[in-house]
């Protein structure tokens, strides 16, 4: 997690990299901070959000770094937000990541002197004792000694250089007119320059007068290719919404079509490789965890083809069973997800093959995989993930109709529910979710229940709740309830059900009225109205895509039930975006 940015040109510096750190706000936000430097080092730091902070008070500078914490080692305090020091305070580093031998090399350092309880701080220490090297020798040997993922920015009163290492943590170089920019996402810096170049892992990169690329571990130089990015600026602001939520949201009515936009011989072919494998595996953590659990439903149904599901964080207990026939699809809105990166390597190691579908051209994930399938759903900035869930959904449908020799039914089929999202998607729908949000946003216990893929859906909709409401929400398999989890309901406790127009639907009924006779306030998700509901929000009959379509309205009723309960609905507390520690 955490989000880091330097600069370097003829700028005010400090503007550049404190607009930047409010992109990456969503990467982490309980400290930041920013390190300038022209004869001398100024840092500035600050406990919880930038908020609406425009202005820091910091010398006019040429180059600069700046940092947004999510905490891992070390509480939430002034003394361990970046940037850290060494003891000449002439050394400033940022970081994002995790050292998991800091302890270790923290005892070689008895004469340095230590301010905070972070794991970051022994960079600059560990520079300084290697200064006699030079700057660049010593950043490199430094970069060496870590262990775990992480990707860290240098500057100091040794040189001008602006200096960037990445070691399993995201990091892009930005190359504008003599200008550079380095960040952790290119959002940070989009308003400046679409070209880039992403450094790969044991990479370092060495500003100078231009920058230049090594591999720290062989001390080799690398020649890099500029690449142009696609994404407009526009799509990674708010425009005119309140929240990221509701925009990425609302997104939805464009975002499915640009998922299954994709050259139908590469989909054949990967549905070809599922249909062949010995045992397909997906994998993803959160929301892309559920999104592969409801593949796996897709796949039994469509394609009449078994798949294994299996969380992210847990896929090391099923090593045994890999061979160099299994295939994994690994799905990341980030890319950056250190428990799917982990399942990737644990796969990796057995000869898997590993093809993924992230929303983050250049993540590690995309440089890990054999190969990887765009979602290109553009920048999604709320934690909270929707427009990534539902293209990934898409995406996963999409296959499951290629390997069942009926890519062009499933095409149709979601260019239908893509137009269907877009009628659906306007303010008297929201309105009319709105009004619910209202009814229940004081309760303090909330279920859903959903068979086949709205099963996992049920699974989502939950998450979507407890991350931006803070309620207590849990998803059931609908013909679970009665083997337990029914002795929580008690008069008036919303409970919603996910309809599906299909064999389904009969069963999941019986189940809601179950719930209706306890007394529960029920909320119909559901083509058609039925008498057992108490609020009924209609979604488009979509057929198989119908988990696509159901999850839409529980996103809007998470953002308003957030709103309602006096939340942030783009920076829910304890969560980053992307999850990069395991
Ligand atoms: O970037 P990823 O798709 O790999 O992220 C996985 C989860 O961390 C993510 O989906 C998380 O659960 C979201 N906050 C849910 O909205």
């Amino acid at each position: 997690m955490c989000g880091i940015i330097a600069y370097k040109g003829n700028k005010n510096s400090t503007n550049i990299i404190l607009n930047g750190l409010k992109i990456l706000e969503y990467r982490g936000y309980d400290s930041w901070g920013v390190a300038s430097k022209n004869d001398k080092i100024h840092i500035f730091k600050e406990i919880g959000k930038i908020g609406e902070i425009n202005k820091i008070n910091l010398p006019n500078a040429k180059i600069a770094i700046g940092h947004t914490r999510w905490a891992t080692t070390g509480s939430i305090t002034k003394e361990n937000a970046h940037p850290h020091l060494s003891c000449d305070n002439k050394i400033a580093v940022v970081h994002n990541g995790i050292i998991e031998n800091y302890e270790e090399l923290k005892k070689n350092l008895k004469n340095h002197r230590f301010v905070s309880e972070t794991d970051t701080e022994i960079i600059p220490h560990l520079i300084e004792e290697n200064i006699n090297l030079g700057l660049f020798e010593a950043v490199k040997k430094v970069a060496n000694l870590l262990e775990g993922r992480s990707a860290f920015i240098v500057i100091s009163e040794y040189s001008d250089d602006l200096i960037a290492v990445r070691k399993g943590a995201p990091l892009i170089l930005g190359i504008s007119n003599d200008e550079y920019f380095i960040a952790s996402d290119i959002p940070a810096f989009l308003d400046y320059t679409k070209n880039v170049n992403y450094l790969d892992d044991n990479e370092m990169v060495v500003i100078k007068d231009n920058p230049t690329f090594f591999n720290f571990e062989t001390g080799d130089e690398i020649k890099k290719r500029i690449i142009t990015i696609e994404w407009d600026k526009e799509q990674a602001r708010k425009g005119r919404y309140d929240h990221y939520l509701i925009k990425e949201i609302m997104e939805q009515k464009e975002t499915i079509n640009r998922a299954i936009n994709q050259d139908e011989s590469e989909i054949q072919k990967i549905a070809n490789e599922i249909n062949n494998a010995f045992g397909t595996f997906f994998v993803g953590c959160g929301t892309a965890g559920k999104v592969c659990h409801a593949g796996e439903y897709l796949y039994s149904k469509i394609a009449k083809k078994h798949i294994n599901f299996v969380v992210a964080s847990e896929f090391s207990n099923y090593k045994h069973f890999l061979t160099d026939k299994t295939l994994m699809i690994a799905v990341s809105q980030s890319g950056e997800t250190a428990d799917t990166i982990e399942a990737i390597e644990t796969a990796k190691k057995q000869n898997v093959k590993v093809i993924s579908l992230i929303n983050v051209k250049g993540s590690s994930i995309n440089q890990k995989s054999d190969y990887s399938l765009l979602i290109n759903a553009g920048p999604e900035k709320a934690v909270a993930s929707t427009k990534a869930a539902t293209s990934q959904l898409a995406l996963l449908l999409l296959l499951a109709y290629a390997s069942a020799n009926r890519l062009k039914e499933g095409k149709l089929l979601l260019i239908e529910t893509a137009g269907m999202i877009n009628d659906m998607l306007n303010l008297r729908y929201e309105e009319h979710i709105k009004r619910l949000a209202e009814r229940i946003y004081e309760n303090e216990h909330l279920y859903i229940i959903g068979k086949a893929a709205n099963y996992p859906m049920a699974l989502e909709c939950a998450i979507k709740i407890q991350e931006i409401s803070y309620m207590h929400a849990e998803g059931f398999a609908a013909g679970e309830l009665k083997h337990g989890p029914i002795a929580l309901i008690e008069k008036s406790t919303p409970c919603i059900i996910l309809v599906a127009n299909d064999e389904t639907k009969k069963d999941v009924l019986v189940n809601a009225q179950e719930l209706k006779t306890r007394g529960a306030y029920t909320i119909g998700i559901s083509p058609e109205y039925n008498k057992i509901f108490d609020y009924w929000i209609k979604v488009p009959d979509a057929g198989d895509a119908s988990p696509i379509v159901n999850i839409i309205p529980i996103q809007i009723l998470s953002y308003h039930l957030a709103l309602l309960r006096k939340h942030d609905p783009d920076l829910p507390r304890n969560l980053a975006k992307s999850v990069t520690v395991k």
